[in-house]
């Protein structure tokens, strides 16, 4: 394992573009294939995530060629005329890949096999093998529905109303996908918003979406099926889930000023901007703009004291995939940071509640963890000089290592491979900007 240690670093300083944001990657990849024509795609992210999402769509039938750094085309088969492929299908690490494309199988008349690395083959898939079946659909996984699964897609799928059970987009992504290829209305209910970018993009791409909020705060969206779907370039903005590194990395670095370009700001995912501004955190958003049919905005960020703050559960669908990155700048700021509604988080890449717990832990940081909550003490100094578990989980990783970049004693990550999941590029970006990081033999 490539184990990867980060120093304390001088003031961070420089303009840099995160890459492009994996949900919208994901989603820009399918539908295109979906669709009749062709799809071009600009910013979309070069990951091993998104790279096997486009690896299965070629494999059911879409032809999908690399144009250029993050300049890709898909010609689509057109709703319903996907086949079926030769392989088992092999989404790698990447929840967001496997369960959409399990709603985009579960309305195509052919049996697929999926499969995924040892992370993903170890998470739920019973939430979205639940709804799919009831819209037709039939699945063979192991227990829980866990990856390798086959699924026979249903010849006539029924549309439905479901209310999720848990605040997921994933999940409702797939049930919309699924929905594409039923008559009627497939209507998904939320009890709490979460990213849209799969509604976004289907009205896009031609399909009729209704989202009606309800006074309660929960969200209606329903789909009309059997659509044509008709090819529209896709423009990828940068991931905010992403840009969150450099973003935590500025504010806690004293003297650090830097600038995050080209950021995606959907609503849905801008709850650690809100956070860290909460805490003190001086961040300026300038030149906001709408790129392909999204906010986008580019961050001025300078290193701020920053302070604990209580972080309401509601906020959690909003950034979900920030707390680790959260707990890090908690870390640093005088108090306590305390998180809430944090379940989802033993669901992730890894049970990343307890990755971070451990990584903490390592490096002399002070917190509590209950089963979906977090507090962390932090202060001005962080002592460091741990070895943290990453647990293949990138965002792990790339926390541990922002930490590093300020505690007393390096910070170790003992495998920093699987950055390439979600940020390609992420060391060469960091140490751009001033970070100091040091390859070491593996633990
Ligand atoms: C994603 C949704 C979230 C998030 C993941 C990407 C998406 O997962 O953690 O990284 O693209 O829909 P859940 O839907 O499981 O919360």
């Amino acid at each position: 394992m490539p184990a990867l240690t980060a120093h304390a670093a001088p003031p961070l300083a420089g303009t840099v573009t995160p890459p492009g944001d994996k949900s919208i990657s994901h989603r820009a990849l399918m539908l295109g294939g979906l669709a009749v024509g062709r799809t071009l795609i600009e910013g979309l992210l070069e990951g091993d995530d998104v790279l096997r999402t486009a690896a299965a769509m070629a494999a059911l039938g879409a032809a999908v060629r690399r144009l250029g750094a993050g300049a890709w085309q898909v010609d689509g088969v057109g709703l319903g005329g996907l086949v079926e492929p030769a392989e088992v299908l092999d989404m790698g690490n990447s929840g967001t890949g496997a369960r959409l494309l399990m709603g985009v199988l579960a309305g195509h008349p052919l049996t697929a096999i999926m499969t995924g690395d040892a992370s993903l083959n170890r998470r739920p898939m019973a939430r979205v093998t639940e709804p799919l079946a009831r819209m037709g659909a039939q699945f063979v996984g192991r227990a829980g529905g866990r990856l390798p699964l086959a699924v026979v897609g249903a010849r006539d799928p029924l549309p439905i109303e479901y209310r999720l059970p848990v605040p997921s987009a994933q999940v409702k992504s797939a049930i919309l996908l699924a929905g594409l290829s039923a008559p009627g209305e497939t209507t998904v209910i939320e009890p709490e918003p979460t990213r849209d970018h799969s509604e976004r993009l289907l009205g896009h791409f031609g399909a009729e979406v209704r989202v009606v909020d309800a006074a309660d705060g929960s969200r209606r969206v329903t789909v009309i099926g059997q659509p044509e779907l008709i090819a529209r370039p896709v423009v990828v903005p940068g991931d905010p889930s992403s840009a969150a590194f450099p973003l935590v990395a500025a504010l806690i670095v004293p003297g650090s000023v830097v600038t995050i370009a080209n950021v995606g700001l959907n609503p849905l995912r801008t709850g650690l901007i809100d956070t860290l501004r909460e805490m003190g955190g001086q961040i300026e958003v300038v030149n906001p703009r709408i790129a392909g049919g999204e906010p986008v905005g580019d961050l001025v960020v300078r290193h701020s004291a920053l302070r604990g703050v209580t972080v309401p559960a509601a906020r959690a669908p909003s950034m979900i995939d920030e707390y680790p990155v959260l707990a890090i700048a908690a870390a640093c700021a005088e108090g306590r940071t305390v998180m809430r509604g944090l379940a989802e988080l033993r669901v992730k890449e890894s049970d990343r509640l307890a990755a971070i717990a451990r990584g903490l832990a390592a490096n002399g940081v002070a917190f509590e963890a209950g089963p979906d909550s977090l507090a962390v003490s932090g202060g001005p100094r962080v002592p460091g000089g741990g070895l943290v578990a990453t647990a293949m989980d990138h965002r792990i990783a790339m926390s541990f290592l922002v930490l590093g970049l300020v505690a007393d004693r390096p910070v170790t990550v003992d495998d920093d491979h699987m950055i390439d999941t979600s940020f390609p590029g992420f060391r060469a970006l960091m140490t751009g900007l001033g970070a100091i990081f040091a390859d070491e033999a593996a633990a």
